[in-house]
C-alpha cells in the first residue's frame, strides 16, 4: 500500500529492455527496468545525462525515436500490456489515459495556431463531442492550470512567457484526464522562480485529481520536493529505487551517493526551504 491507500500500481514496468542500433554498436538504453507507479504519486527518475530517463518515458508512450525498439519486458497500464499494441492503440491511450509534459513548451505548441484551440484540439481527438462543447473543456483546463482563460485562449505561443507556454502544455497535458503523466524535465527550460510555480501547479494538480506523475529530471532537488519516491538510473538501470525520504537520505547505491554529493548543496537548500 502507498500513502494514497491503493494497493495495485496504475502503471507497472517488469523487466523492460529498450535497445538502440547504431551502424557501430548497439546501446542498450534501458536495461531490466522494473517499478510501479500508484495512482496519485509522483515518482522522480533520476540520473545523468545518458542514463535513460528520456528512453523510458518514450518507451512507456510509445514513442521511441527511429532505431530504438522494445527488446524485452513488459509495461502494464491499468492492468493492459502496453508492449505490442500497434500505433491506432497507442494513439488512443497516449494524450487521454497516459499524457506527457516535454522540457520545452515553445516546440512542443504549435507556433501558428491559437494555444486555446491547440487545447480544445486534444480534447477533440479524444471525445465524442461537439466543437463547443471542447472549447468551454478547454477554456476550464485553462483556468485550472491558472491562466486567464478568455484572454489567453486566442494567443499565438510568442504572445505568451515560456512559463505560460508550459501551463498551456500542461492543460493540454491534462485536458483528456490522464490516469499518469509523464514529465521530463518539465522546468529546465524556465528561470528558477518560474520552475517553482510550475511544479506547485503540478503538485496542486496531482492533489486535485489524483494524476500519478513520472517526473523525470537530472536535479535531486526537484525531487526533494515533490517526489514520493524516486527511481535511480545509470547507464540504463534502475540501481536505486524507495521512497524520495530514503534515497536522498540514505542512499544504498555508491552511484546515488556520488550523484547526490556532486549536487549536495542543492538537495540540502531544497530541503531547508521546504
Ligand atoms: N535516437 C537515439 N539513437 C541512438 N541512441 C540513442 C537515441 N536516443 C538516446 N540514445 C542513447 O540511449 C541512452 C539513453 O539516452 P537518454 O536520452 O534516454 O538519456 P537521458 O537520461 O534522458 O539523458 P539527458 O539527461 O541528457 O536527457 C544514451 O546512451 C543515448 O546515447
Ligand atoms: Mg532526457
Amino acid at each position: 500500500m502507498t500513502k494514497s491507500g491503493s494497493a495495485d500500481p496504475v502503471l507497472l514496468v517488469e523487466n523492460l529492455t529498450v535497445r538502440f542500433q547504431a551502424p557501430v554498436v548497439e546501446v542498450i538504453a534501458v536495461d531490466h527496468a522494473s517499478f510501479g507507479v500508484f495512482p496519485g504519486e509522483v515518482v522522480g527518475v533520476l540520473g545523468e545525462s545518458g542514463s535513460g530517463k528520456t528512453t523510458l518515458g518514450s518507451a512507456i508512450l510509445g514513442l521511441l525515436p527511429p532505431g530504438g525498439s522494445i527488446t524485452g519486458g513488459s509495461i502494464r497500464f491499468a492492468g493492459r500490456e502496453l508492449n505490442g499494441l500497434n500505433e491506432r492503440e497507442l494513439q488512443a491511450i497516449r494524450g487521454a489515459a497516459i499524457s506527457t509534459i516535454f522540457q520545452e513548451p515553445r516546440i512542443a505548441l504549435n507556433p501558428v495556431m491559437r494555444v486555446g484551440v491547440q487545447v480544445a484540439e486534444v480534447i477533440r481527438a479524444h471525445r465524442a463531442w461537439n466543437s463547443s462543447k471542447c472549447r468551454d473543456e478547454a477554456l476550464a483546463m485553462l483556468t485550472e492550470v491558472r491562466l486567464d482563460a478568455e484572454k489567453i485562449y486566442d494567443a499565438f505561443p510568442h504572445e505568451l512567457s515560456g512559463g505560460q507556454c508550459q501551463r498551456v502544455a500542461i492543460a493540454q497535458a491534462l485536458a483528456c484526464r490522464p490516469q499518469v503523466v509523464i514529465a521530463d524535465e518539465p522546468t529546465s527550460s524556465l528561470d528558477t522562480t518560474v520552475q517553482a510555480d510550475i511544479l506547485t501547479l503540478l503538485s496542486e494538480l496531482k492533489e486535485r485529481r489524483h494524476i500519478a506523475f513520472l517526473l523525470i529530471t537530472h536535479n535531486p532537488a526537484i525531487l526533494a520536493k515533490f517526489a514520493d519516491r524516486i527511481l535511480v538510473m545509470h547507464s540504463g538501470k534502475i540501481v536505486e529505487q524507495g521512497l524520495a525520504t530514503e534515497v536522498l537520505g540514505r542512499p544504498s547505491h555508491p552511484y546515488t551517493k556520488s550523484l547526490l554529493n556532486s549536487r549536495g548543496q542543492m538537495v540540502h537548500s531544497a530541503r531547508a526551504s521546504s
